[in-house]
């Protein structure tokens, strides 16, 4: 595995091994990695011939008062996960290498970035959207694998794909979740033991909405009303949204026609969290 953290170096490496007629597949990270990353590394190495990873803390989609200076940090550790999972080149840039003295060109995300996420957390998918961009131009990849467990981030990043025509196909996989339900993420390490347990509302909460589904309801009130009742009970201590949403456009319905997706962000302790499951209704 080779471990670059020169931009020239990546795109200079990858375009040759392109021209040689090896297909690339690249996964955006932020590192401090967890089966959730890894589940993506691996299958970029099972559909492609070369599986890249990328780990940059990408300043400009945290806000002021985010968790930035205190994001996780484990670059050894994530290398030797991502070595295990089959890698075969990791970029590492520096804050530098990306936004150098006098940076200030940045991608105006599509409309759909406004909603949700983008509204709690103002200028977040700019900073997703121009580092995302930013790493496809760097990376010469055809295909770039993002997980579902950000729901709206793969929704924007795929909008903005199809408009600016940008040569690249995005895959949305799976959640990968620990064994009582609750989403991996890079976050979860900041929970407290009582924190853990709580932060197990926001998977209950899903689950009953699609066990309503399940038994017929479609009522998109009353399945956000069920999933609120779960998040207080569990308790979260507060909740930015737990809403029932059309899976393309985000925009809000009245009831669920063949299926819709759940979207829950929430505060547990200092530690917010997001969690989403699509909801379909069978036959
Ligand atoms: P990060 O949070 O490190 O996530 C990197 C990728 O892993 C994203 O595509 C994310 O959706 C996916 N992922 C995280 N948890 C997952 C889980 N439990 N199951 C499956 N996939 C999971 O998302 C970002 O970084 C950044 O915004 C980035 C796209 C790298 C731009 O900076």
């Amino acid at each position: 595995m080779n471990v670059i953290a020169n931009s020239y170096s990546i795109y200079s490496t990858l375009d040759h091994l392109r021209r040689e007629g090896k297909k690339i597949g690249v996964v955006p990270t932020m590192g401090a990695l967890h089966e959730g990353h890894l589940s993506l590394v691996r299958r970029a190495k099972s559909e492609c011939d070369v599986a890249v990873a990328t780990i940059f803390v990408n300043p400009s989609q945290f806000g002021p008062n985010e968790d930035f200076q205190r994001y996780p940090r484990t670059l050894e550790a994530d290398l030797a996960m991502l070595h295990a999972a089959g890698c075969d080149f990791v970029f590492t840039p520096a804050v530098e290498t990306i936004y150098p003295e006098g940076y200030s060109t940045y991608i105006e995300p599509p409309e759909v970035a406004n909603r949700l996420e983008g509204a709690f957390r103002p200028g977040h998918f700019r900073g997703v959207a121009t580092i995302v961009l930013k790493l496809f131009m760097l990376i010469p990849a055809q295909v770039a694998y993002f997980g579902r467990k950000d729901y709206q981030q793969v929704v924007v990043i795929s909008t903005m794909v199809r408009d600016l025509a940008v040569p690249i196909r995005i895959e949305a996989c799976e959640t990968i979740r620990e064994t009582d339900g609750l989403a991996m993420s890079s976050r979860n390490r900041y929970l407290s033991a009582s924190d853990r347990k709580r932060a197990l509302g926001l998977s209950r909460a899903l689950q009953r909405a699609q066990k309503m589904v399940d038994a017929g309801c479609t009522n998109v009130s009353e399945l956000e009303s069920a999933m609120r009742e779960v998040l207080v009970s569990a308790p979260v201590d507060s909740i930015d949204y737990a809403i029932v949403v059309d899976t393309e456009t985000l925009q809000s319905i009245e009831s669920i026609k063949h299926a819709a997706v759940a979207l829950i962000a929430v505060h547990v302790g200092k530690t917010r969290l997001i969690d989403n499951q699509t909801l379909v209704r069978r036959a």
